[in-house]
């Protein structure tokens, strides 16, 4: 019988290649996995117990909290908090970033960014929602309380991003910069295999992610590239598809197995784009440029280069497959 590699399996083994690794970036791993596995067991409970619809309060960013909002969060918190290795977090669902005093955790060297649960509007009508992870290593000394600077670092600083998806099947999807790996969780066991090794974004695609009913308020160029999807082209194989989930998580991974772009530009109601720097683009932005994609803000500028200023800063956003996403940088830059 030929034995799928588990996530735990890779991970021991990567570690192996790097004799100087302290294993906690394995640790907090096994935190992730863990806190994924309970929320697939709750979101797979959703219409049966009372975990859907909203708690009745608002985050920071004056969005309503839906309950599996609060419980994601609790969850990877508490799984983070747990091995002594992370010595601090921030989430979308936090107002500040959280200091882990407990135990040794001020011993840790490292921090998470996260948004918890994504596509939360998905929850109650059974489509799929995600969670999205970003890991840094602190900027502040071992030992002391974590700072703003540990969170405020441009993305090309991260040690480690990823994402899990709960779909039709749970899956998380994570790189080290050394590439991206899949893996699929076996419910009946409880084990992630690998089930997408070296995941490839295709260079070029035939879909188009975005919330078209924000389009009068799009920006001109952002309006010009989106006619151009639409128009009628052999040789690019245009008109291009038009698909939109609603949950970043699930559309970018369509879009990176199949080869697509997604975009969220600036609009009325957001000025400055919609999605959270932190714990959306950055952590996206890094395994779209690891599996051979791309992804800006503006014409010319990587995302992973921004200086975040705020934790819960916005950011418009263009990702995905890099032949695609430099046409849009070329819409964009004719009209500045
Ligand atoms: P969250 O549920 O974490 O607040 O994120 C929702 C985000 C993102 O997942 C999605 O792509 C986008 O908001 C959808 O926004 P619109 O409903 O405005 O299209
Ligand atoms: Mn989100
Ligand atoms: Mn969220």
């Amino acid at each position: 019988m030929e034995m799928t590699k588990t996530l735990g399996e890779f991970i021991i083994d990567c570690q192996a290649e790097h004799p100087h690794a302290t294993g906690a970036l394995t640790a907090i791993f096994s935190s992730i996995r863990l806190a994924s596995k309970v929320l697939h067991r709750e979101i797979n409970k959703a219409g049966l117990v009372d975990i859907t619809g909203a708690v009745g309060s608002e985050n920071v960013q004056g969005e309503e909290q839906q309950k599996l909002d609060v419980y994601a969060n609790e969850k990877f918190k508490t799984a983070l908090a747990a091995r002594g290795v992370v010595c601090g977090i921030a989430s979308e669902e936090e107002d500040k970033y959280v200091n882990f005093e407990e135990g040794n955790s001020q011993e840790g060297e490292y921090v998470v960014l996260m948004d918890p649960l994504d596509g939360s509007s998905n929850i109650d009508v059974n489509v799929s929602v995600g969670t999205i992870f970003s890991i840094y290593r602190r900027v502040s000394p071992v030992g002391e309380p974590v700072t703003a600077a540990d969170f405020l670092q441009p993305g090309h600083k991260q040690v480690a991003a990823g994402y899990v998806i709960y779909g039709s099947s749970t899956m998380l999807v994570y790189t080290t910069g050394n590439g991206v790996n899949g893996f699929t969780l076996d419910p009946s066991l409880g084990v992630f295999c690998l089930s997408h090794p070296n995941m490839k974004m295709p260079e070029d695609g035939k879909i188009y992610s975005v919330n078209e009913g924000n389009y009068i308020h799009f920006p001109t160029g952002v309006k010009k590239y989106i006619k151009y999807c639409q128009e009628e082209d052999e040789t690019t194989q245009r008109p291009y598809t038009s698909r939109y989930i609603g949950s970043l998580v699930s559309d970018f991974h369509r879009n990176l197995i199949k080869g697509g772009i997604y975009l969220y530009p600036t609009a009325r109601n957001y000025p400055s784009g919609k999605l959270r720097l932190l714990y959306e683009c950055n952590p996206i932005a890094f395994l779209a440029e690891q599996a051979g994609g791309k992804a800006v803000c503006n014409p010319g500028e990587a995302i992973m280069d921004i200086t975040p200023e705020e934790l819960h800063q916005r950011t418009p956003f263009f990702v995905g497959s890099k032949n695609m996403v430099e046409k849009v940088e070329e819409f964009l830059a004719a009209e500045q």
